[in-house]
């Protein structure tokens, strides 16, 4: 359904896209995972027309977008990764903007916008000027706004960011049901969990190049160990650092370790044995299995996380 193929862009040294290719087909709930800064919103930019790449190109439905006709943007609907709307208009006011934008005739635009308020729920505030609406609220109308022409795409970035954690589920689910209604969504994030979470299928993206692509599980499957061990962080622990660095690779976060084991235990039982030995208690151990952290982790030996 899209085609991106052997994207560019430069903005003055920093490449932003360093020949990216992508297919995505109809239907797909496709994710884009990296940390800030790697070119997520770059791209989206240039898929919906408002950056220009350097070189490459994308295809809609087998049309280079290049050529294609104005109409053809018509099958998307964005929802940019900053908020989009008028704070001293009304919900009801916004998405009228929105919906002459997209060029509805009068009586389909009242008919959708009735559609996508009870979508987002925000029927009972529709007369209630925007300035007045949480961060989670507003975010749900700069997602109805992106809908009101019923997109063959939607194109994501970060639509979460800066929201409490029920009103990021409501999103979740929003976007969940639209995937239901065969609506294909590209969907970035910095949040591996929402990753996934949401994504059928994924790129990773660090400093503009695709580093990994394909499922979540297809994604753990590359990597040696499917499973790492997590240690909690706890008074006794600082003494027995030393000999969990000759266990294998230790990395330290904020509130526990992570251990990648050293090959020699190429059972877990013998791990688990050497970690009593320790006499850590097991209440700090925890056996997880790998995540798209450890991915990245393992592609780039550093963390996603901020
Ligand atoms: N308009 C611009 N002018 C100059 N540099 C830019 C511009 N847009 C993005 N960049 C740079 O391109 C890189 C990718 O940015 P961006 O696409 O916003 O990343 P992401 O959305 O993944 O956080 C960053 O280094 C950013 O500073
Ligand atoms: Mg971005």
């Amino acid at each position: 359904m899209l085609k991106i193929e052997h994207i560019v862009k430069q903005f003055g040294k920093v490449k932003a896209l360093d020949d990216v290719s992508i297919r995505i087909d109809r239907g797909e709930f496709f994710g884009m995972l990296g940390p800030n800064g790697a070119g997520k919103t770059t791209l989206m930019n240039i898929i919906v027309g408002y950056v220009k790449a350097d070189s490459g190109s994308v295809s809609f439905e087998d049309k280079l977008l290049s050529t294609a006709e104005n109409g053809t943007r018509l099958n998307f609907g964005y929802v940019p990764q900053e908020i989009s709307l008028y704070p001293e208009l009304s919900a009801l006011q916004n998405l009228k903007i929105f919906g002459s934008l997209y060029g509805l005739k009068k009586n389909v635009m009242l008919k959708s916008i009735d559609e996508v308020l009870e979508l987002v729920k925000l029927n009972d505030r529709k007369k209630d000027a925007v300035k007045n609406f949480s961060g989670g609220m507003k975010r749900r109308l700069n997602l109805a706004a992106s809908i009101l022409h019923k997109p063959k795409l939607l194109l994501c970035d970060e639509p979460t960011v800066g929201i409490d954690p029920q009103s990021r589920n409501a999103i979740f689910e929003m976007l969940q049901y639209l995937a239901e209604q065969n609506i294909t969504i590209i969907y970035t994030t910095h949040h591996m969990e929402e990753a996934e979470r949401l994504c059928s299928r994924l790129v990773i993206i660090d400093y503009g190049k695709i580093i990994a692509e394909g499922s979540l599980s297809e994604m753990v499957n590359m990597l040696d160990k499917k499973e790492t061990i997590k240690i909690k962080k706890h008074s006794e622990l600082k003494s027995k650092i030393k000999t969990l660095e000759s266990m294998g690779r230790l990395i330290e976060f904020d509130l526990e370790y992570e251990l990648i084991p050293d090959v020699k235990f190429n059972k877990m039982s013998q791990l688990f044995y050497s970690l009593e030995e320790l006499n850590i208690p097991q209440e700090f151990i925890e056996l997880s299995r790998s995540t798209l952290e450890d991915v990245f982790l393992n592609l780039t030996g550093r963390s996603l996380r901020d």
